[in-house]
């Protein structure tokens, strides 16, 4: 029998809310993170306390109480290790170390301690893929042999071609440009190349090194031992590279292309990573339960995703394509099913988000009506801009949708805000490596990670007195800080607020999906958690609701008044 889809075979069940079509049951299994909301700090952007531009553990530890207050469940902290900050720390060169920049190992401990005090669990970033150049293991590997026990714990190969002056294969950068540079041997001639998936001062591990294996089981246990809570792991696909390192014609980023279906890459998704993430599991479970792997893998279709998040191997991944689907409601329709039901046939829970570091905030991506900007190219300021409004409208709505759903989400510090992207940022101060390493064809990644405003009567709007921040806010930080939406009950932040803890009252995170047939009109998606009618309007025009309660709604309009165009609702049923 040709496989069917949960959708096509459960028709037909009806409620107050019409036809439903039943997807996914409410969860049975236990564990914190099956449905926490997790909340991004990026270090360098979120509080300045000590002056100098640059965010700080302990503008972290300050605030931490906001977040409290917000009512989400944990922390994810982007990398904080010492690092010369070529792609914003996270090329690593020191992985036991806090970088200068944000404070001290006593500060982190502070950091944790203020956590554990407001009972929010913290997680912190893994980057085993590569570290940085200036990483002792990589300088052993320039300063010795060819051939030796230190270039065996990164990827060198001779070149191809006369004097092997080519890349040894075709592999090319995310950031843009060849995966490989040249060194100059020891001596002083033109020697080996070594393979950089990222910038080229982001050299990859060779994970088919026990010593590669050991060094990152020491640092797992470095951090678990101060009492953090797990790990989100970086490009957590891309460890191992298939033997051999055949040439790819495929996309850098491992995303499928005609012709070039992404679980072929060479370089992404395999089979041996799963042993990696197997120990991990185990080594995390000797600190007793409730400490998590959470996978930022860029592996497509759902199913194989499925795969990462087994019972002995991670207890996350992050659901790209729910990001990647935007607006575009079949497509989020099937991505949702999709999710649900690859996710269910390995016991995991799907893990939604809309916005992180690497992409350009979501009030901004759906501020417009065509194709918006490209991931991780960002926006320029002579791309056609976002229209504010709407943008922020249909990002209030997005985030209604998605915290409604049943399983994980993470947020993107300053979405609470409906912050926009940053746009006008002078090229001398775009450090994102994108932008030079294209020459500046791709803007990347900058825009999404502007400090963000606390206060709107301070300096720089509260991120920090003293040095301006290190990248230029825009003029309407202000009127977005956080103090300015503190009390005023139609403000992003409140509806941020009251969604948290509407989601912890009615155990939405731990709740069931199916959907409401009579609200699919085309322009509108809505599904059933529990006694819980989640409704998204995208038409042009109002749709009428069922009776029910308001829990909350994304407009200002009272009771069950029609649902406005770019407005989602939550309404108590049954
Ligand atoms: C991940 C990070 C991104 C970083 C890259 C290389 O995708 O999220 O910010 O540039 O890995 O570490």
């Amino acid at each position: 029998m040709a496989s069917m889809s949960v959708d096509s075979l459960a028709l037909g069940r009806t409620s107050p809310a019409g036809a439903l079509t039943p997807v996914h049951d409410a969860a049975k299994a236990h564990g914190w993170w099956r449905s926490a909301v997790i909340y991004q700090i990026y270090p360098r952007s979120f509080r300045d306390l000590n002056g100098d531009g640059v965010g700080d553990l302990a503008g972290i530890t300050r605030e931490l109480p906001e977040l409290a207050k917000l009512g989400v469940d944990a922390i994810w902290l982007s990398p904080f290790y010492r690092s010369p900050q070529r792609d914003a720390g996270y090329d690593v060169s020191d992985y036991c170390q806090v970088d200068p920049l944000f404070g001290s190992l006593a500060d982190f401990d502070a950091m944790l301690a203020e956590a554990n005090r407001l009972n929010l669990r913290v997680i912190a970033d893994l980057v085993p893929n590569h570290c940085s150049s200036d990483h002792v293991a990589f300088q052993a590997a320039l300063a010795a042999a060819p051939g030796g026990p230190e270039r065996d714990m990164f990827i060198f190969r001779d070149g191809r071609g006369p004097e092997g002056a080519e890349p040894p294969n075709n592999w090319q950068s995310h950031f843009g440009g060849p995966a490989w540079t040249r060194i100059t041997e020891p001596g002083g001639r033109p020697g080996q190349w070594y393979l950089h998936l990222f910038d080229s001062s982001q050299p990859d591990f060779n994970w088919d090194n026990p010593e590669v294996h050991a060094e990152f089981e020491r640092v797992l246990r470095f951090w678990l031992d101060r009492g953090i809570s797990g790990f989100r792991v970086d490009v957590a696909h891309a460890l191992v590279k298939a033997p051999g390192l055949p040439d790819w014609g495929g996309r850098a980023d491992g995303n499928s292309a005609p012709g070039f279906p992404g679980r072929e890459a060479p370089m992404f998704g395999q089979a041996a990573l799963h042993d990696v993430y197997r120990r991990w599991r185990e080594i995390l479970e000797e600190y007793g339960p409730g400490r998590i792997l959470c996978a930022e893998a860029n592996v497509d279709p759902l199913p194989r995703l499925a795969k990462w998040v087994m019972p002995d191997q991670m207890h996350q991944a992050f659901n790209f394509p729910f990001l990647h689907a935007g607006l575009d409601l079949p497509k989020l329709r099937a991505v949702i099913t999709d999710s649900l039901t690859a996710l269910d046939a390995v016991g995991a829970p799907s893990t939604w988000v809309l916005s992180n570091h690497d992409v350009v905030r979501h009030a901004s991506r759906f501020g417009y009506d065509g194709p918006g900007p490209r991931d991780g190219d960002g926006i320029s300021p002579l791309d056609p801009q976002p229209d504010a409004e709407l943008g922020r409208r249909r990002a209030a709505a997005a985030t209604l949708f998605m915290l409604g759903l049943p399983g994980g989400a993470y947020l993107y510090q300053g979405e609470e805000l409906g912050l926009p992207d940053g746009v006008d940022i002078p090229a001398g101060l775009r450090a994102d490596p994108t932008f030079t390493r294209t020459c500046g064809e791709r803007i990347g990644r900058d825009g999404c990670r502007v400090p963000l405003p606390w206060r709107a009567a301070e300096p720089n709007s509260g991120f920090g007195s003293g040095t301006g921040p290190w990248l230029p806010q825009p003029d309407c930080w202000p009127e977005l800080a956080r103090d300015a939406q503190e009390a005023d009950p139609a403000s992003h932040l409140t509806l941020y607020r009251n969604a948290l803890a509407l989601r912890r009252k009615h155990a939405l995170g731990q709740g069931s999906l199916a959907w409401a047939e009579d609200y699919c009109t085309g322009s509108s998606l809505a599904y059933l958690n529990g006694d819980t009618l989640v409704i998204l309007n995208l038409g042009s025009g109002p749709l009428e609701l069922p009776a029910g309660d308001v829990l909350l709604r994304t407009s200002g309009a009272i009771g069950t008044d029609p649902l406005g165009s770019g407005e989602a609702i939550w309404l108590a049923i049954g």
